[in-house]
Order: structure tokens, then C-alpha cells, then sequence
């Protein structure tokens, strides 16, 4: 993938800035550019900074829950993805046009993506994925290059259209056309997405231009009646993100790094621009702090000054965004699925309805000789399982827990239902052990209590992106 290009022109940051601040952000990149994990020993190489000060860091980000720390390697946790939502939620974009952007996918059958200008290059806030088996597929949050991308030349030369032959990848195509609102700025970018297999550019153009113009307009209708929404700024050409002064971290300096973080989550959808007095309420800082940390971010392109307001560039996206919305139900299970497996010390799985039966999507199972063997991509029937009778919406007490004997002769399975955003039970999380190891009813308060970390963890992933079961 390319990523956006490094910023050509480096400034100091100003004597305010506040460099912890400026050192967490660029950790958070630097694991976002590297795909969600590093070693911490190579995050302190990327980052030029001692060992001792990105650990320092990765403890603080690990506290805030931005982080996981496993072993030797630091990786983003989709608390994380709680900024993304909130740049996601000022700009409105997604809210506003996403649905008209999945209805054109489907007339189209073919991969449709809403991006926005952040600085030189452009960077994704919506993706309908369709057909993508052959070619790699972006998500929420990446970047591309302007000039070497449909939307990014939309950006830089106003449309009509423009057309992506092959400029990102081998056999990737796409036309995009710009997005205007009411003051006739350009806002977004809609683009349709193929491959060489199945068009060409000129085939493409001819088969997608229709519906595409009438997606725009109807875009443009909904920006009309929202003006707000155009709010969105692309933020600066250049930026010196990362590029902090050296000085001693002191335990103050973790703390400013952890209320500078408070700062991003305190802009939403209801106004995309706050003045400082708001973010510092909002954010539970004083005016002074809260000043600090924003002028920090704006000195590093997350944020832009406009009069008195602050708003939120697309850049913040860049902030783990991208890895976080590639994740699925069993990578964000899998950790808190570790932690309870041993705390009891028995095999526990998550489920995931398939036809008549339950699919075991995530199983993790404490070493022991005698354990319970149910693999990863298992059926079951579901009338014979715990899990498949909380996937058939069985709660019998109000508490969601089901206890069930089998599948297997000498097996007592335990589940309580995993909800998603809207309270539908998407998943089941089971014990499943042996009769002989007592009962299983004393489990029931650790198994509810992991699937609601689950839950909360699912919930701020997919705000604004689908989260595969698998
Ligand atoms: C996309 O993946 O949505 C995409 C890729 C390349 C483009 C435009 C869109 O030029």
C-alpha cells in the first residue's frame, strides 16, 4: 500500500507544544503505518526516541486502552478507534453519505469508496467492498497520494471525473467524481472501484457514469439540506508530525500525554467546530491545558484554527484508524478470550450462528491434557449447544446465561450472548468443560463480564465499519 507521503518541510514545533503529547501521536503512527503491531524495540528505532521513553509511552497508551502490550510487541486496541469515530462523526460525511454510497455498490455491483483531501494526499472515510478478491482493498482511514488515485485528481483538478488506470496497483481501476456542497466547495470524493478483469477504464467510465452522477446529486441534496456537513477542512499541505524536540519524560509528561489524547475525543457530530472554552469543558481540562494540547495538534496537522473555533483535519485518522477497520470479531475477542481462559483455567470460545448450527470462531484453551477440543470452524448443532440456544435468543432469567450438558457425553457448557451496537446478540461466548471439573454455574460472572468487554470493544470498531464475524 502507499502511504501518504512524509511532509517535505519541517519546523520546530512551537516553544508551547507539548512534546509528550507530540511522541504519543507519533507512536500511534508509526503502529498504524506498520499494519497495528510493532516490536517495541522497533518502534524505538522508528521513532528515533530511547527505549525507556517508548516504553514509557506504550504504558501510558496501554493504560488509556489505546494499546495492548503482549510480550515483546505493542499493538493498537480498538478503544483506539473512539478518535477515528469522533473525526468520523464531526465530518458527517460517512453518516450523511454512506448510505447513498452502499445503494450505488449495489446497483453496481462493484466496490464504491467516499474519500475526503487530507493535505496533499486523500484519505478514505467510507468503503462498500465488492469483488475485491483479486486486488488489495483499502478501508476507513487509509491515505493514498493525490496524484495517484481518482479521487486525489478529482481534488486537484475539480472533476468532472477522474480516472485511476492502474495508478495504484496492477488491475485496480476507478473513476470518482466530486461531491459539492452548498457553497460549491468540494467535499468528497465518490468513487467507483474495478478490475482490469472485468473493464476497462473507457468501459468502466461508460458503464458506471449514470449512476454515478445521479449518486452525486443526490449526495449534493443531502449536503444541502446539512450544511454543516461541509464543515470538513483538508487540513495543511505539510506537517511535522513526530518531529518533537528531545527532552527528559517526566511523570507529568505521561499525564499531559493522556489528557492531549482526552482533547480528540472531545469534538463530535453535533458541531464539527469547538472554541477552546468547549474543548476544555468537554475534555475536563483547564483552559490552559486544553490550549496547549490543541496548539500541539495543529502544529502537527490534526488540528485547524478557524477564528475561534478548532476542528478536527482528516489526518486523525491516521491514528489507527486503518488497522482498527480491518479487524474482525475473533482478533477483538481473542485477548479478552486469553485473559478468561486463564482466570478459570478452562476452555472458552465464542459462536457465531450458522444456518442450524453454531460456528466456533475463536476458541482459546488452557494446555492441560485432558481439555476440551472443539476447533476453530467447528458446527455444532445449535438446539444441543449452550451457545446455540443463546444465539437462538434463549435468556431464561434475564441474566443470559444458558448452561447445556454435551454436545459430547461428559461436557457442561456455559454462554451468555455478545450484543452489537443495535442490542442484537451476534455472538455467544462459552465454557465448555468437563462435568468432572465442577460446576459450571460459577463461571457465569467472569463469562458476562468478558462478553461485555467484547461487546464494548466491538461497539466503538463499528461505528462506522462492518466487523466480519470471521
Ligand atoms: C478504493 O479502494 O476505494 C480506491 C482505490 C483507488 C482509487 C480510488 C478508490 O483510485
Amino acid at each position: 500500500m502507499l502511504p501518504v507521503p512524509p511532509p517535505s518541510v519541517t519546523q520546530p514545533p512551537p516553544a508551547e507544544a507539548v512534546t509528550p503529547l507530540l511522541r504519543g501521536l507519533d507512536v500511534l503512527r508509526r503502529l498504524t503505518d506498520a499494519d497495528g503491531t510493532l516490536a517495541l524495540a522497533d518502534l524505538a528505532r522508528a521513532t528515533g526516541l530511547a527505549r525507556s521513553t517508548t516504553d514509557r509511552i506504550c504504558a501510558t497508551l496501554a493504560h488509556l486502552g489505546y494499546v495492548r502490550l503482549d510480550g515483546r510487541d505493542a499493538s493498537l486496541a480498538p478503544p483506539l478507534m473512539a478518535v477515528a469515530n469522533a473525526c468520523l462523526d464531526a465530518m458527517r460525511v460517512p453518516a450523511l453519505l454512506g448510505p447513498l454510497a452502499d445503494a450505488l455498490a449495489d446497483t453496481l455491483d462493484e466496490s464504491v469508496s467516499l474519500a475526503v483531501p487530507d493535505g496533499s494526499g486523500i484519505r478514505f472515510v467510507h468503503q462498500v467492498l465488492r469483488r475485491r478478491a483479486l486486488s488489495i482493498s483499502f478501508r476507513v482511514g487509509d491515505g493514498l497520494p493525490g496524484d495517484r488515485c481518482a479521487p486525489g485528481l478529482v481534488f486537484r483538478d475539480g472533476g468532472p471525473l477522474g480516472v485511476d488506470d492502474q495508478l495504484v496497483e496492477p488491475g485496480l481501476i476507478a473513476v470518482a467524481a466530486p461531491v459539492r456542497g452548498p457553497a460549491g466547495g468540494v467535499v468528497c470524493a465518490v468513487s467507483v472501484v474495478s478490475h482490469t478483469s472485468r473493464h476497462g477504464v473507457s468501459s468502466l467510465r461508460d458503464a458506471v457514469c449514470g449512476p454515478l452522477l445521479e449518486c452525486v446529486a443526490a449526495m449534493e441534496e443531502v449536503l444541502a439540506a446539512s450544511p454543516q456537513a461541509t464543515g470538513l477542512r483538508p487540513g495543511p499541505r505539510s506537517s511535522n508530525a513526530g518531529e518533537a524536540e528531545s527532552g527528559a519524560e517526566s511523570g507529568k509528561g505521561i499525564v499531559s500525554l493522556a489528557r492531549g489524547l482526552g482533547v480528540l475525543v472531545a469534538f463530535d457530530g453535533v458541531r464539527a467546530a469547538l472554541s477552546l472554552s468547549e474543548v476544555a469543558e468537554r475534555a475536563g481540562l483547564a483552559r490552559a491545558t486544553a490550549r496547549r494540547a490543541l496548539l500541539t495538534y495543529e502544529y502537527a496537522g490534526y488540528v485547524l484554527r478557524e477564528g475561534r473555533g478548532y476542528r478536527l483535519t482528516p489526518r486523525v485518522l491516521a491514528l489507527g484508524c486503518a488497522p482498527l477497520s480491518r479487524t474482525t470479531l475473533p482478533r477483538i475477542a481473542a485477548p479478552h478470550l486469553t485473559a478468561l481462559s486463564e482466570a478459570i483455567g478452562e476452555s472458552v470460545g465464542l459462536s457465531v450462528a450458522d444456518g442450524d448450527r453454531v460456528r466456533c470462531t475463536a476458541r482459546v484453551a488452557p494446555r492441560r491434557v485432558m481439555s476440551v477440543d472443539i476447533g476453530v470452524g467447528a458446527r455444532l448443532p445449535a438446539a444441543a449447544t449452550a451457545a446455540g440456544r443463546v444465539l437462538g435468543g434463549a435468556a431464561p432469567d434475564g441474566s443470559g446465561v444458558v448452561a447445556v450438558d454435551g454436545p459430547e457425553d461428559g461436557l457442561r457448557s456455559l454462554a451468555v450472548p455478545v450484543r452489537d451496537r443495535a442490542g442484537h446478540v451476534v455472538a455467544a461466548l462459552d465454557v465448555t468443560a468437563h462435568q468432572g471439573r465442577g460446576s459450571a454455574e460459577r463461571w457465569s460472572g467472569a463469562l458476562a463480564a468478558t462478553a461485555a468487554a467484547i461487546a464494548a470493544d466491538l461497539h466503538v470498531t463499528s461505528r462506522f465499519v462492518p466487523v466480519p464475524d470471521d
